[in-house]
């Protein structure tokens, strides 16, 4: 058992409480937030309440915090817990800029702390099962995948101003966790090219964007990503993750090598039956592959454990946390240039923040 604390008890802060509450591997020992001790949200707690996370280290003194207060707390909340030699999730994006995320990475590192970045659906067991199809070679040397990111957002979604400015658009919310499963799954991005547009709501901020990838190792990579369409294609309804998305059963991301094909997360591989022909002038057959899912956050609290205990290497750890937003922050370079971005320049920096 490790002894947890959750800092922020926003909308996916609860989940995190609710998660640590019911793990076999996590003891709830403090939740802090600035709403007053009254709240509903942290009224009926099953553990002390602190207004502070500062107080929650002192007093509560857990082994690890998961950090899911606003974007812009992430980091100086981070070294706080790094600096009281306190492991950690921290919510995605791990920062709001790549010099904020070394910051925390050096912190981390200097304190010999676990610093795990919240992309939760890595821990989804589609997403292990793909992972292990792609890294097996049944798809052969990879050369591409696309993926479609289209669901229309309500309304009252957009009634919180920030979602209308710089930031408050699906490419940091929500594209920024295809980019991190893309690289779990297919590798590395080398560099990234992307359009955006506003055309649809009008906001300042983007409602739809188009995005060119060049991963390391050759593929080439493409995702469609928008917040204004109607479509079963988004991962979320996808896994059915959550209630609130209801199950599409549709697959938005296709992934294709010289030997096959995969369609993710409703897994399907597939494949010529005679591996010695694998051209299109013979048949393709798919087969789907059987994966009971799990609660990836169940899983995120088991792995934190695992990782601490020395028993398993970071699933997404600091530098994968801060590649992935060096990732997402260059559609928005290559929008405004014109030009692709070469991200070798920011993972140089990641490096030296952990060197
Ligand atoms: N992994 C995912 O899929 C996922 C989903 C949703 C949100 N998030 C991330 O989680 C974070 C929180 O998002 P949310 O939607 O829950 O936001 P939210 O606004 O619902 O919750 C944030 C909470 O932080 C609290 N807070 C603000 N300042 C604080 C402080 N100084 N000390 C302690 N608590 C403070 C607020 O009172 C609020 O309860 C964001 O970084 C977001 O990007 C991740």
């Amino acid at each position: 058992m490790i002894r947890i604390g959750v800092v922020g008890a926003g909308m996916i802060g609860r989940r995190h409480i609710a998660t640590a509450i019911a793990s076999p591997d996590a003891e709830l020992v403090g939740v802090a937030d600035t709403l007053p001790a009254d709240d509903p949200a942290v009224a009926s707690l099953p553990c002390p309440y602190f207004r502070s996370h500062r107080d929650l280290l002192a007093q509560a003194k857990p082994d690890a915090v998961v950090i899911a207060t606003p974007n812009r707390m992430h980091v100086p909340m981070g070294i706080d817990c790094a600096r009281a030699g306190v492991h950690m999730i921290v919510e995605k994006p791990i920062a709001d800029t790549i010099d904020d995320a070394c910051a925390l990475l050096r912190e981390a590192k200097r304190a010999n702390v676990v610093l795990l970045v919240g992309h939760h659906r890595r821990y989804h067991a589609q997403a292990a099962e793909a992972k292990r199809i792609v890294a097996g070679g049944r798809l052969g040397t990879l050369v591409g995948a696309s993926v479609v990111w289209a669901t229309r957002k309500p309304e009252p979604y957009f009634e919180a101003t920030w979602r209308k400015s710089a930031g408050g658009g699906p490419i940091l919310i929500n594209l920024i966790h295809e980019i991190d499963m893309l690289r779990f799954l297919v590798g590395e991005i080398a560099s990234v090219s992307g359009l955006t547009a506003s055309a649809q709501r009008g906001f300042e901020v983007e409602d739809s964007a188009a995005v060119m990838f060049r991963f390391a190792a050759g593929a080439l990579g493409t995702i469609l990503c928008t917040d204004a369409a109607a479509s079963p294609w988004t991962i979320e309804q996808g896994l059915g993750e959550s209630p609130s998305f209801p199950y599409a059963g549709e697959n938005p991301y296709r992934i294709v090598g010289t030997q096959g094909a995969l369609e993710f997360p409703v897994l399907r591989v597939w494949s010529h039956r005679d591996a010695a022909h694998t051209n299109w002038n013979e048949p393709i057959a798919s087969s789907p592959v059987k994966t009971l899912d799990r609660d990836p956050y169940v899983e995120q609290i088991r792995h934190l454990r695992a990782v601490i205990e020395g028993r398993e290497a970071p699933i997404v750890s600091g530098v994968d946390g801060t590649r992935t937003l060096a990732a997402t922050l260059a559609i928005h370079e290559s929008a405004r240039t014109g030009a692709p971005v070469d991200l070798a320049r920011d993972h140089a920096r990641i490096e030296a923040a952990v060197a």
